[in-house]
């Protein structure tokens, strides 16, 4: 399910990582564990993840087991470039992390525990729908040494989310807050706003109960329209009207103006916390090219400047894992170039910033060019750094094609 995988060049068998790769030891390393598995698919979701009838044979209650084979495999992999490093994040993703019994969970992070340690002031988050969340639930990931959930709101409004074809009952997510508080863990709340008949005044709404909630976290997506999912064939057949550009900038502009008022910052263009510690370190790690390994089908690595991916289907991977094969599909590594279009591509996006001294010649030219456009901070700038204004911030991909071009 989902996007297809990119080509890429074959893996040997074992999963060894191209001649020459040394790992650098002070370079973070972060888990990620892919879980895919959900009750119902929502229309728009293109994630790698399968409901019951689509599993070919596939088993959810093998998958724990399944999944720690290739714990085992990475293990052998890594200690042959170099020592091991503990991880410094691990984060359970879906999919549907909690449509698995909390042990299974606590199994593989122990698995992730025994092959590589993971650090004592480590972020464990799992990502949870909010009608998979009960105090006993959430007392048991906290005890495996979880110490974080996210889970998955998307709206307050009940028409919004039928359009979205969530299944969640909206009271729900109060439960799962105060679960998840009780048992001392960290809250995010995940958001998407431009559905399908979504008004301003709905957003507002859904702002609103989030504030009233007090997650420590927030993180606000325009709702995309992936290719092959149901929600874009209703719009191609003209059934439901496409996302608007305007109505979602606005919506944008309103999520920035309450959640500042409330105390959350923005961190990265669509990630806001209470406070810098609060901040996801798991993804600051992607954004920021640490190293991290993703195990489960479909999940993609990145170590030492190789990136690699595995196949997707989780059939395929419980096989080729059971062969005592690698569950790569393919790999590549990217030159200097591309490397460094990603850089400006995720950096910029960061509250951070991104170094003027990073950039290439014609990108640093185009730095005054923005900031009279007022898509970038002039002050910044002059401290070294490109950060993005919040018009900017609406105008992402078109100041990364300026900085690049
Ligand atoms: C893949 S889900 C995994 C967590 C959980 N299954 C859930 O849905 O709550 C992670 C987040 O991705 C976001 N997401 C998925 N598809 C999206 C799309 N087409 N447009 C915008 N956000 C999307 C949703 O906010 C969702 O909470
Ligand atoms: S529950 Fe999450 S992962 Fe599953 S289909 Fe919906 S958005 Fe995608």
């Amino acid at each position: 399910m989902g996007a297809a995988l990119p080509p890429g060049d074959p893996v040997p068998r074992d999963g060894a990582l191209p001649a020459g790769t040394a790992v650098d030891p002070k370079t973070p390393f972060g888990v990620y564990l892919h879980v895919p598995f959900c009750r119902v698919r929502c229309g728009y979701c293109d994630f790698n993840t399968y409901t019951s009838t689509e599993l070919q044979g596939a088993k959810q209650d093998e998958y724990a087991d399944t999944l720690l084979r290739e714990v085992d495999l990475a293990r052998g992999v890594l200690s042959d470039v170099g020592p091991l490093r503990e991880a410094s994040t691990v984060f359970f993703g879906g999919g549907t992390p909690t449509l698995l019994p909390p042990g299974d969970l606590a199994r593989m992070l122990e698995g992730v525990r025994g092959a590589f340690g993971v650090a004592d002031d480590a972020e464990i988050t799992v990502e949870a729908n909010p009608d998979t969340v009960t105090d006993a639930t959430a007392a048991e990931l906290a005890a495996s040494g979880v110490t974080r959930l996210s889970i998955g709101m998307q709206s307050s409004v009940p028409h919004v989310l039928a359009a979205l074809d969530r299944t969640h009952d909206p009271a729900n997510v109060e439960t799962a807050v105060a679960a998840a508080r009780r048992a001392g863990l960290a809250v995010s709340l995940d958001l998407i706003y431009g559905a399908p008949g979504e008004s301003l005044a709905d957003w507002r709404r859904s702002l609103e109960t989030v504030i009233a909630l007090g997650p420590d976290h927030v993180s606000a997506y325009a709702l995309i329209i992936e290719d092959g999912t149901k929600l874009a064939r209703q719009i191609r057949r003209g059934e439901v009207v496409a996302p608007d550009d305007d109505l979602q900038a606005d919506m944008y502009e309103l999520a920035d103006d309450l959640l500042a008022e409330a105390g959350y910052d923005w961190y990265e263009v669509s990630n806001w916390s209470r406070g810098a510690d609060q901040r996801s370190r798991h993804n600051l790690s992607y954004w920021t090219d640490a190293d991290w390994w993703g195990f489960g089908p479909g999940a993609h690595s990145h170590i030492a400047g190789t990136r690699f991916w595995n196949v997707k289907h989780p059939a395929a991977y419980a096989q080729r894992l059971a062969l005592r094969e690698t569950p790569a599909a393919g790999r590549e590594q990217p030159d200097a170039a591309a490397r460094d279009l990603e850089r400006v591509l995720l950096r910029t996006r960061l509250r951070d910033g991104m170094p003027v001294a990073e950039l290439l010649g014609e990108g640093r030219h185009a730095v005054a060019a923005l900031i009279a456009d007022g898509l970038v901070e002039g002050a910044a700038a002059v401290r070294g750094r490109v950060v993005l204004t919040r018009r900017g911030r609406l105008l992402a991909d078109a100041v990364v094609r300026a900085l690049t071009d």
